[in-house]
């Protein structure tokens, strides 16, 4: 069966409820178009890519005083860009790609790497499951990073999730050997579900295998206090600490090229836990 296909019948990981551009965004957007915003034609649906097309990653950094052949971090899901950007200033000599769906979050993002003069990011408003399929080569990203991805908490919106079994072969396909998966969630079934399928794929390792584990795990704390549930001011049902206990842990210290967000900042305010979590791609 055509990959396109097969993937059509997947439930996406995102829902676009308002896309429409306000004018000042629109006018970022068009500036930015073909520039930092990179002009991908769409395929049937507008966050799709359309077959044949394809780019030349050495060619696109070159342009505008960039570096083509330097490693390459793709962040997935940038939201407004806030990481992304402030890791491209603090390492002139590594390009990012950062991948959003949602449109005034990409031209905000445009605006931004526009603002701050930075020449090694683009942005795609694209599906990243599509990018993964269409249009980045076999080893060629350095790091892959997914930040607080949607968490779609609710049983029946699970199958939502980004990071699931056919994704992490993807990631599998496109990071280099020796590389490095980074993710942080704020949602601690979602971090299990992270360590699960990742630390099923013998395509990654975890450096950080064992550590932060028993009482020293977040997942511990939130599971003593159901802190999940408590930030959403629903009613709580603590574990007793023999059954809160996380043995396995395996959790990273924080990625300090992560800066704090906006969306982590109200994650911590309503008391939630925050997850790292890194990879290595096998070699
Ligand atoms: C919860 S936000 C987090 C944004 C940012 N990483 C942060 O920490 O502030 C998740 C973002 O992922 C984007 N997203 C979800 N699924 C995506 C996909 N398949 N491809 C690209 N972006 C996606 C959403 O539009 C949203 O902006």
């Amino acid at each position: 069966m055509p990959q396109d296909s097969a993937h059509l019948r997947k439930p996406l990981s995102f829902v676009r409820r308002s896309n429409k551009l306000k004018p000042s965004y629109q006018r970022s957007w068009d500036a930015a178009l073909g520039q930092e915003l990179l002009d991908v034609p769409h395929g049937d649906r507008d966050t799709s890519v359309a077959p044949g097309f394809s780019i030349d990653w050495e060619a696109e950094y070159s342009r505008f005083g960039g570096h083509g052949n330097t490693p390459l971090i793709v962040e997935i899901g940038s939201g407004s860009g806030e990481a992304v950007s402030a890791a491209a200033a603090n390492n002139p000599k590594t390009n990012f790609l950062a991948i959003e769906v949602y449109r005034p979050g990409a031209a905000q993002l445009a605006a931004r790497i526009r603002r701050e003069g930075l020449t090694n990011v683009r942005v795609a408003c694209i599906d990243a499951v599509e990018l993964m399929d269409h249009l980045l080569p076999a080893a060629s990203v350095a790091e892959l990073w997914i930040f607080f991805p949607d968490p779609w908490h609710k049983k029946k919106h699970n199958k939502r999730r980004l990071v699931q079994p056919a994704f992490v072969e993807k990631a599998a396909r496109v990071i280099a050997p020796g590389g490095r998966w980074r993710l942080a969630t704020d949602w601690s079934d979602y971090a299990v579900q992270m360590r699960e399928v990742i630390s099923a794929s013998s395509s990654f390792t975890n450096p950080h295998a064992g550590e932060r584990a028993g009482e020293e795990s977040p997942l511990t704390r939130v599971r003593l206090e159901d802190l999940d549930a408590r930030s959403l001011g629903k009613e709580t049902h603590p574990l007793p600490l023999e059954e809160a206990l996380d043995h396995e842990g395996g959790w990273a210290p924080r990625f300090e090229g992560r800066v704090l967000t906006d969306f982590e900042a109200k994650a911590l305010n309503v008391g939630r836990q925050i997850f790292d979590l890194t990879y290595l791609r096998s070699e």
